[in-house]
């Protein structure tokens, strides 16, 4: 049979066979009339043999024939009534997996409305932070053994610490971030992301949160930092746990402590605080001859590890969807 007849016939039975189909047979005609090893596509390969003065006129014909198959199998697959009459919208649908805040996001949302209720606002620093900001403000020189109790990411080496950059290593940077541009009275938490250099296990992560908190004002004394850490700690954990002051060492507070909650019948270490060191005000700006304040800067993960019996601290840190939808 001549070709051009051949392509007529294969456009006659595309038409015949549409007629007839129903939605679910729209894929198989796909590849019937269109497909690589179809009819049409054999034909269409033949054309380019033929002698030029036939070529040209039936590959135009051949053209124009895919192009109307296709057209008619567009139009087909639209008729909406055809989709239509394949679905069930009675069979009850997949019930979808709602997503809801990380237990971190929550807590820190829980704090900062606890705290708004005590006059505190919410300040912010850089998580990439200078030397300046990290060490050398908050009383810990480079030449000071201190500066071991941070094992540090550095990110760049400037021509000094002021150009030089780390990933902070605690949040207390935010507190002479504040107090540079604000003057007293200070009430601020600062909740937000710190790093370290750690080899990672169930208790430590390089990557963890803290959330620092700041008062300076004319007056503050160790009452007011027991005070609002005790209050703190039962509005996390509940009003019969015991919180104790144990003396500590910190570079940017003096005199320092660690606090310890009686919590599930023993002392757990929860955060370090202190009167704000008066070299610590005075890099900020502030008069330490007329203002005192405290600080405090505490591990997120872990009071809600205390609070929930966690384990592994890296359960914060995945995708475990038991772990994460008990919160
Ligand atoms: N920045 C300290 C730390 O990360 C905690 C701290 C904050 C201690 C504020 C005293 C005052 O270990």
């Amino acid at each position: 049979m001549a070709l051009r007849d051949i392509l007529k016939e294969i456009l006659a039975a595309a038409e015949a066979d549409l007629k007839s189909a129903t939605f679910k047979d729209l894929e198989q005609l796909k590849i019937k009339y269109l497909g690589r090893k179809s009819a049409l596509s054999l034909a269409l390969r033949q054309i380019k043999d033929l002698p030029d003065d036939e070529r040209g006129p039936l590959g135009r014909l051949g053209n124009e024939i895919k192009q109307k198959i296709s057209a008619m199998l567009e139009q087909f697959a639209a008729g909406q009534d055809h989709i239509v009459d394949d679905l069930d919208f009675t069979i009850p649908g997949i019930e979808p997996l709602m997503g809801h805040l990380h237990p971190i996001t929550q807590t820190i949302g829980d704090l900062i409305d606890f705290f708004a209720g005590l006059g505190f606002s919410v300040a912010e620093g850089p998580e990439v932070e200078t030397e300046e900001y990290n060490f050398d403000l908050l009383n810990i020189p480079p030449d000071h053994p201190a500066r071991d109790m941070w094992d540090t990411f550095w990110v760049s080496r400037g021509k000094d610490s002021a150009h030089s950059t780390l990933l902070r290593t605690h949040t207390s940077p935010v507190q002479l971030r504040y107090m540079r541009e604000s003057k007293p009275p200070i009430r601020i938490i600062a909740p937000g992301r710190t790093f370290r250099y750690e080899a990672e296990d169930a208790t430590h992560s390089s990557v963890f949160y803290q959330l620092e908190g700041l008062m300076v004002d004319k007056g503050i004394t160790l009452g007011h930092l027991k005070a609002v850490i005790d209050a703190m700690v039962k509005h996390i954990l509940g009003d019969d746990v015991k919180t104790r002051l144990r003396p500590s060492y910190f570079p940017f507070t003096e005199p320092s402590f660690e606090v310890d909650v009686w919590f599930e019948g023993r002392w757990l270490e929860l955060m370090g605080c202190g009167m704000v060191n008066p070299k610590v005000l005075e890099n900020g700006g502030i008069d330490s001859s007329v203002y005192t304040g405290f600080a405090f800067g505490m591990g997120i993960e872990r009071i809600i590890m205390a609070k929930y019996k966690i384990t592994d601290i890296r359960n914060f840190y995945g995708t475990n969807f038991d772990f994460l939808k008990q919160f």
